[in-house]
């Protein structure tokens, strides 16, 4: 018998992916335990819908630790008390140190809300729009020490129309992630995911399923 995948989601607000996470688990559409979520915001409404799907939760705030480094230690005693197979971040707007990201080498992921490697870091949709840029979206990567940077598993994007501000991006990308987040984790907790030359291959090769095009 196998036993199913486990899972532990990082948050800092919102919690939107979470609940995509959720909705999909409880549709029987994606076979993955949520073990745990973790906050390191006590009053992000992701806590809540944790709550509201009676998913352990906690709140770890950063704000307690003297260093970078001891706030990551003692996130890594929480999330290994559930021995996860993917820490999932969703929303977690902590930089970690090399430190925690080796510990999970190669099953932590994140969502990033532009088609990487443009637009690292913070402000995204309002930068997509200043540089003109006709393609816009959300890129799902394993992490790496460098911020933004590692290898990319699953895009989605859209096309920038005329009347696009930052917040109608924001809410056109959104629907693009909680479509491609809850599926990036299946193909990982499937095993059909290897990396290769810094590239993440699907079933052991690059496949055009890696970018999707969305018109909503
Ligand atoms: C998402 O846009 C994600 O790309 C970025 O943070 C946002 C989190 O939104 N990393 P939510 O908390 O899941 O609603």
């Amino acid at each position: 018998m196998t036993t199913k995948s486990k899972a532990v989601i990082l948050i800092s607000g919102g919690g939107s992916n979470l609940q995509a996470f959720i909705d999909q688990v409880d549709a029987g559409q994606l076979d993955v335990d949520i073990a745990l979520v973790i906050s390191n915001v006590s009053t992000a409404y992701g806590l809540k819908r944790a709550a509201n799907a009676g998913i352990e939760h906690h709140c770890i705030d950063h704000r307690n630790y003297a260093s970078r480094l001891d706030f990551d230690k003692a996130l890594i005693n929480h999330i290994d008390l559930v021995e996860p197979n993917i820490v999932i971040l969703a929303g977690f707007m902590r930089i970690l140190t090399p430190e925690f990201v080796h510990h999970y080498a190669n099953r932590l992921i994140n969502i990033h809300p532009s088609l990487l490697p443009k637009f690292t870091g913070v402000n995204t949709h309002q930068r997509a729009l200043d540089a003109e840029e006709k393609w816009h979206g959300a890129s799902i990567h394993f992490v790496i020490p460098e911020l933004d940077a590692g290898p990319v598993i699953l895009q989605g994007q859209i096309e920038i129309t005329a009347d696009d501000t930052k917040e109608s991006l924001q809410s056109r990308i959104h629907k693009i992630e909680h479509e491609l987040y809850p599926l990036a984790v299946n193909w990982f907790t499937q095993g059909r995911l290897t990396i290769e030359n810094g590239k993440v291959l699907l079933d052991g090769e690059i496949s055009s399923e890696q970018l999707q095009t969305f018109d909503h």
